[in-house]
């Protein structure tokens, strides 16, 4: 499929090459933070497999530069508008409104842009962004945990320590394999990127933050809700506008990071691996051991614990549990699987930053060898790859 003929396919990736941005993702995390609030109150954030760069993107220019997008970028553009075409006027109308009182928070915002910091992982390297440290590393292996926790506290990093100092408000993965087309398979490996990217993520996540990370919705999918609803308050599952319909591709957003009563975070004993939770059997053995208080006037009173906190264990997710589903992106959003028309005189544009070193770049070195996609037309020599 050629350029234009992708632009007339594929809305989102058209609008991304005109809006600047490295990839259509751009799009689905724009739509997510739309519906969920993402970056509200976010200073620090990890963005897991980030490569090219789209979602760092956003990252950057949302909370690095203080851009808006989607409503919110609407609603700036308005006000612009007005104080255009009032003038002065507008400052003193300004002066008396709730958003009047708001523009003394300028100088707040600033700061608290200043503070942020973002780091990005990737198996790919990734070109620079501004407000954002890049790491080439896997997210699967236990070596990158300390990378990553250098990355973001490169003065007061300590090796021995294994989680963040300063913990970090979201952790964010659009993680994917490259597909093979054979489905259990990529939903496998897909499920073990999600699997690592949680466990990096419970070793820098601060109390009530949020986890935000791609999936394939496969047969067992409620299963991984269900464990995520024991790390997180609100789990749900949400598929952007962007996101094509025919893919089975969706995004868990976690919200409210509360760890169980005595875990600790470790990716030398990850999550899954080992028993990392208190087993069930500590569970009930703490449960059936009744609390004893020696009253003042001798009598010895019992605590027992009640039936009820099962109940509400198998609610908050130990046994399964299926998570709301939300589409998100309004109406007027374009429809991801739409072919559109375009111009006839239209100008296809170039990506804004092609991956530069994709797993499938030899492959294509090897197609252009044997002369393209249909090999080399007559007349011409067919040179196989050696
Ligand atoms: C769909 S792309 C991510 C797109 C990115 N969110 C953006 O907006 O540009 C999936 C990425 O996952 C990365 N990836 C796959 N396995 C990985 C691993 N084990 N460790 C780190 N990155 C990995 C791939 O290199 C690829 O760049």
């Amino acid at each position: 499929m050629g350029k234009s003929s992708k632009d007339k396919r594929d809305a989102y990736y058209r609008l991304a090459k005109e809006e600047g941005w490295r990839a259509r993702s751009a799009y689905k995390l724009l739509q997510l933070d739309e519906e969920f609030g993402l970056f509200e109150g976010v200073t620090r954030v990890v963005d897991l497999c980030a490569a090219p760069g789209s979602w760092s993107q956003v990252l950057s220019r949302v909370l690095v530069k203080g851009e808006k997008f989607s409503r919110a970028g609407w609603e700036e553009k308005q006000k612009e508008t007005k104080q255009y075409v009032l003038g002065h006027a507008f400052q003193e109308d300004l002066a008396g409104t709730k958003e009047g009182g708001n523009l003394k928070s300028q100088e707040e915002e600033r700061k608290t842009r200043e503070s942020v910091r973002i780091v990005s992982i990737d198996l790919q390297p990734m070109s620079p962004l501004e407000g954002v440290t890049t790491l080439r590393a896997d997210i699967t292996h236990p070596s990158t945990i300390p990378l990553l926790l250098k990355a973001l506290d490169p003065d007061t990093f300590d090796p021995k320590v294994t989680s963040a100092c300063h913990p970090v408000d979201l952790v964010i993965s659009d993680g994917a394999p490259d597909v093979t087309g054979l489905h259990d398979l990529d939903i496998y490996v897909q499920s073990q990127l999600l699997w690592a990217a949680l466990n990096l993520a419970l070793c820098v996540l601060k109390p009530g933050g949020k986890f935000v990370a791609k999936i394939f919705r496969g047969k067992d999918v409620d299963l991984l809700f269900a464990q995520l609803k024991i790390m997180f308050c609100t789990v749900r599952v949400a598929k952007p506008r962007s996101s094509r319909a025919s893919s089975v591709e969706a995004f868990v957003v976690c919200v409210g990071f509360h760890p169980p009563h005595r875990f600790s975070a470790s990716l030398d004993n990850p999550l899954g691996a080992r028993a990392q939770l208190p087993s069930d059997e500590q569970t009930a053995n703490e449960k059936t051991k009744p609390s004893r208080k020696v009253r003042d006037d001798g009598a010895i009173e019992l605590d027992l614990d009640s039936d009820e906190e099962d109940e509400h264990d198998v609610e908050e997710g130990r046994g399964r549990w299926i998570a709301p589903f939300l589409a998100c992106g309004d109406l007027s959003a374009y429809d991801s699987d739409a072919t559109y028309h375009l111009p006839k005189d239209r100008i296809s544009l170039d990506p804004v930053q092609p991956p530069t070193a994709p797993p499938y770049k030899r492959a294509l070195e090897m197609r252009k060898l044997a002369g393209g996609a249909y090999g080399k037309t007559k007349g011409q020599e067919c040179q196989g790859p050696t």
